[in-house]
């Protein structure tokens, strides 16, 4: 019998030096998408998919994530005071949950990262939620790796098609066969293959399930592409030992670790919402507009 999956890992450490100067002084995982930071997306997608406790791995800098998902009693009290309530349920909703931090003292990779759960964890099937990644799908991307682990009793890594041109940007995985249309054997784990060198164009994109072997790799996983403890070629060595699967998960994904992708992403969120979707499409008109008769003159 398989156990349940219970336990999240979110790897908060890295400095988030694709959005200086905002990450200076304020963690990336902070950043919001229209009214959220991008991590809380992260958080409810675990607590959709049945996950009970989550611990993220934070560094130097990283306080504020510990401030979001901790109670505010004078914030609660003036909102319980002028009868906010639709805003007292919001503040309410990231206090609910089990989190629990740790630090990483040194940036040394996401390999090295998810090491530090290794006592959370203990002998229990886990997910790894990256936080650059945010899945919008109708099952919950997590609950869907679960549901195939619940058939495989093995490592499960998500996976979806990327523009080759973009494979140099992921890890990428090399199939060995088809277990069904989404879910594959897999002969290696490349991180980040040099441009036309990658063995496919189905990428790692922030969802993993591992069994707790995966720290008996990590422990002793040497540093790999740019220098880093990387998550990808323990999951290459514990694939050699107990077998990983590739899982094409459904579901539309964000990339919130780059410039381009966050705009995108807190443009289509918006569209998304019924308070917001008219007069954001009257603006990005209007905006659109002017810039056509700029570009024009
Ligand atoms: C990390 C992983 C990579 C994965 C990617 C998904 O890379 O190392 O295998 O494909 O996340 O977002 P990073 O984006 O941290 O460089």
């Amino acid at each position: 019998m398989n156990k349940r999956v219970k336990k999240a890992v979110i790897p908060a450490a890295g400095l988030g030096t694709r959005f200086l100067p905002a990450t200076k002084a304020m963690p990336k995982e902070m950043l919001p998408i229209v009214d959220k930071p991008t991590i809380q997306y992260i958080i409810e997608e675990a607590v959709e998919s049945g996950i009970e406790d989550i611990l993220i791995v934070t560094g130097k800098g990283k306080r504020a994530i510990e401030d979001h998902f901790d109670s505010v009693p004078e914030l609660e009290q003036t909102l319980i005071e002028k009868g906010k309530s639709e805003f007292l349920k919001l503040v309410e909703e990231t206090t609910n949950i089990n989190i629990h931090f740790i630090r990483q003292s040194k940036p040394r990779g996401l390999g090295h990262a998810v090491l530090q759960a290794k006592a959370f964890v203990g002998n229990e099937p886990f997910v790894v939620m990256l936080g650059d990644d945010i899945v919008q799908a109708t099952v919950p991307c997590t609950r869907q790796l679960i549901s195939q682990y619940e058939i495989t009793n093995s490592s499960i890594i998500g996976v979806q098609p990327v523009l080759d041109e973009e494979t140099q940007r992921y890890g990428i995985v090399d199939l060995s066969s088809s277990v069904t249309e989404k879910l594959h054997k897999v002969k290696s784990f490349v991180e980040k293959p040099q441009l036309g060198s990658a063995p496919s164009n189905l990428a790692i994109l922030g969802r993993y399930l591992f069994t707790p072997e995966i720290f008996k790799y990590l422990e002793t996983q040497q540093v790999g592409t740019g220098g880093e403890i990387q998550l990808t070629d323990a999951i290459t060595r514990l694939n050699e030992m107990q077998r990983v699967f590739a899982y094409e998960f459904d579901g539309k994904r964000y990339d919130v670790g780059e410039k381009l992708g966050f705009i995108r992403t807190t443009l289509e969120f918006s569209l998304n919402r019924e308070d917001l979707k008219y007069d954001v499409m009257n603006m990005m008109e209007e905006i659109l507009k002017e810039h056509s008769k700029s570009v024009s003159m």
